[in-house]
This record gives C-alpha cells, structure tokens and sequence, in this order.
C-alpha cells in the first residue's frame, strides 16, 4: 500500500491514539469542573478494534504510536492493549502520555507489557498550584510515578508543563531544576486554544521566549541542541553546564505545521488530521459494519489527502474546534 503522503508533501507516520475521554483530574485549560457528556462504554474502541486499525495503519508506514486519552490509564487492563500494539509488524515506537495519577501502580505492568517511552504531565511542583490548576491534590502520587518509572528503566521519562501566563511563572524554574537533579527533560506546551470553556485568549500564553528568558535568568546558559529532527514538534535546549535540557512545544509562536506527520484516532473512533481540524472522519462505523482492511485503508488515505496546510491560531480566522483536548487526546 502507498504511503500516507498528504497534498502539501508531508509524510505521516506518526499515530496517536486516544483510548478514553475520561480524566481524573480537571486541569481547568481542559476540563471544566464539572465534566460530563463522557462517551458511553460502547461508543468506545474495544482494545480489538485498535488493534485492528493499528494492523491496517502500519501496513500504510505508520510506525509510531502514542496512547493518550483523557487519561489513559483510567482504562482498564490498558497493558494488554500495550502487549498487542507493541506485538504489531511495522511498529517501532510506542510512548504514552499520562497525568501520572495512577502511574505509580501501573508502571511496573506497562513497563513489562512492553512501553519504554512516558510523557507525564505535571505543571508545578507546589501542592497548592497543582490544587489550583487540577483540583485535585494529587500531586504526590504524579511525583511517586515519576520515581516509580525511573527505577523501573523507562527512558525518556519527559514531563509536559502546560505554559499559562500569570499562573505558572514561579513553576518554571523549580521544575527545570527538578528535571536537571532526575535526569528527565521539562516540556513547556504553550497554552492551546483547546480547553471547554473557552478561557484561551492570546494573553494568556506563556510564550517560548518569555520562559527560555526566566530559565536562563534562574538557572543558567541555555543553548539549542543542534541537527534536531525537524519532525519533532518540541524545540529542545541543553543546559551549558552540561546537566539536562529542556524542551518547548511552542504552538503558537512557531506552529511546526509543516513538518507536521501525525494522524489522530479518538476514543469514540474517529479519525483526525489535526488537533484542530473541524473534520473528521468515522473509523468505528468501518470497524463495526463489517468493512474491509481496504475500506478503512481508504478511510486513513482520505483523511490524509484532506490535510490542510496547518492551524491559523495567529490569524483572526482561527476557529477551535468543537471537541475540547480530552476528547481529541492531545
Ligand atoms: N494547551 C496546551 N496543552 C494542553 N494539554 C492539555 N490541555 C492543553 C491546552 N489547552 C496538554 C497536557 C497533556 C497533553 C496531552 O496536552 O499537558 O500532557
Ligand atoms: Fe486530564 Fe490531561 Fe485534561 Fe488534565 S489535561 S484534565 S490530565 S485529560
């Protein structure tokens, strides 16, 4: 089968794939308060289904998966869907993304199930702004995950920092010292017009510049690592000292569209080409009618054939999409 090359060039190989909507925690750039509308279990991809889709995206050069949710460890037995994925010909990369709440208890049969590779998120290291910013106080058991994946071997052991303007400031520094003691790299994501509520407004995102400005102030000389893959979405820097880096998804002030390579699979199958696409098309109707690997390969080449070019965050016509990030799986 061709590969997924879409009308402006890009090549995509890259599959992330949300396995519940459901959260245990309310960051509030995310989820309001009081969430509901959650898919109901049958709306769900069963572990099989996945399963199969992945089977037919790796034969068109999807290599590279990432398992996100909602939070996906709320989804139960999620290590045999690791064991099957990872057990897939073709795939040769396999993270997961996770608030790091339950980690503590699952790593030891994710690490054995086969996943190396772990992105936490974790904004603060101070229990009252985790409370603020999550409301939950559950930040003690993200930090015994964290440990836990360490001494287990996983490797990168990243942590995401959601960047939100006259909130998160005093966080930065704190963590990227945390990052440079345990040998795991901070990635600041500059605050997305991806939350429920409609909250995101240009001033309120904590812009690369402006962190990389406070980091080399309270830390020290940072420089960029050099020949970095242009694929790769985060901007990473090293420490001159020679202790640890850190890395920077900066979507809004330098959008990497065009080196862009993913795809997106929701909980509720359904196929996306952009986190803000206002499209997208319907996997899970092929998976449950019977259809074949052919027509859900077409499926997969149609949603890449109908790419767009990139997100207008920075223009007056950007529209956000109607699914908020917990239902898109970021
Ligand atoms: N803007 C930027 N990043 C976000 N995340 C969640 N909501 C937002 C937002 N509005 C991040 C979380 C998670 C990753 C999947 O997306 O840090 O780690
Ligand atoms: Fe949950 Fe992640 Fe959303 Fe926070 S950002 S509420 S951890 S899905």
């Amino acid at each position: 089968m061709p590969p997924l090359v879409d009308s402006f060039g890009r090549l995509h190989h890259n599959l992330r794939i949300s396995v519940t909507d459901r959260c245990n925690i309310r960051c509030f750039y995310c989820m309001p308060e009081d969430a509901k509308n959650f898919q109901p279990r049958s709306e769900i991809l069963t572990f099989e289904e996945i399963e199969r889709f992945v089977q037919v995206a790796a034969r068109l050069g999807v290599d590279k998966l990432r398992i996100t949710g909602g939070e996906p460890l709320l989804r139960k037995d999620l290590p045999v869907l690791i064991r099957k994925l990872a057990a897939i010909p073709g795939i040769r990369d396999l993270a997961m993304t996770t608030n790091g709440v339950l980690l503590a208890e699952s790593a030891p049969a994710l690490y054995e199930a086969g996943l190396r590779r772990i992105n936490i998120h974790l904004d603060t290291l101070d229990r009252e702004r985790y409370r603020q910013i999550t409301r939950r106080d559950d930040l003690d058991r993200v930090l015994e995950g964290i440990e836990r994946c360490l001494a287990l071997g996983f490797h990168p052991v990243k942590i995401n920092a959601v960047a939100v303007k006259n909130l998160v400031e005093p966080d930065l520094a704190p963590l990227a010292r945390f990052g440079r003691q345990r040998g795991v790299e901070i990635r600041y994501i500059e605050f997305m017009p991806l939350d429920s509520q409609g909250l995101w407004d240009r001033d309120k995102v904590l812009l690369m510049d402006d962190i990389l400005e406070v980091l080399r102030r309270e830390i020290g000389p940072l420089d960029p690592i050099p020949d970095q893959d242009p694929r790769a979405p985060a901007t990473e820097f090293r420490f001159r000292d020679g202790v640890g880096r850190v890395g920077f998804i900066a979507s809004v002030s330098k959008p990497f569209c065009l080196n862009c390579n993913r795809i997106r699979l929701t909980a509720d199958g359904h196929l996306r080409y952009c986190l803000f696409a206002l499209e997208e098309r319907n996997v899970k109707t092929l998976l449950r009618d019977g259809s074949s690997d052919e027509d859900i390969a077409r499926l997969i080449q149609e949603t890449v054939q109908a790419k767009w070019l990139g997100h207008e965050i920075n223009t007056s016509r950007f529209v956000p999409p109607p699914r908020p990030m917990y239902a898109i799986g970021g």
